[in-house]
């Protein structure tokens, strides 16, 4: 079976959650069986910091559990985007509603929050945590272990019978 769903993580920067995501998301894809059949990706709404990698201290984090970020590089969220992928998953609010509002009409993507996939979290936003400190980074990466993994049980019901 060749790839069957394709997901792209979006936040602000593209430079702490959604390579957070990206990377997280791909290590529990590569333990469940399925990564031959989900194509992953990341980006953000915002241009600042396209061509750069991942924040260090979102590196850092991520190595402490095993997630390996370091290859990736920022790219800037396109029209095109909503035709290559079956979902855009949104770490905010304001990351939705500002890929709500550039979405070509009748698009093909799926546009949510990707904490709505998330089963211990008490919030349904992953908060940003580039001015914070670095308990801000463990958060998030502990929210989207949750959501990733509430993503992977989603993937396995409706691509294994
Ligand atoms: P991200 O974090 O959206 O999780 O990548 C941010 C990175 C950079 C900025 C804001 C948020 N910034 O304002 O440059």
């Amino acid at each position: 079976m060749a790839e069957t769903t394709s997901i792209l993580f979006v936040c602000l920067g593209n430079i702490c959650r959604s390579p957070t995501a990206q990377g997280m998301f791909e290590k529990q894809l590569a333990a469940s069986g399925l990564v031959d059949h989900v194509r992953v990706d990341s980006a953000g709404t915002g241009e600042w910091h396209v061509g750069h990698p991942p924040d260090p201290r979102a590196t850092e984090v991520a190595a402490e559990q095993g997630v390996e970020l370091g290859s990736q590089r920022a790219r800037q969220v396109t029209p095109a985007d909503f035709e290559a992928f079956d979902r855009i998953l949104a770490m905010d609010r304001a990351n939705l509603a500002d890929l709500q509002a550039m979405a070509p009409e009748g698009s093909r993507a799926r546009v949510e929050l990707f904490l709505s996939y998330a089963r211990h979290a008490d919030v349904d936003e992953v908060p940003d945590p580039y001015y914070g400190g670095a308990s801000g980074f463990s958060r998030v990466l502990d929210l989207i272990n949750d959501a990733s993994d509430g993503l992977i049980r989603d993937l396995r019901s409706r691509l294994v019978e």
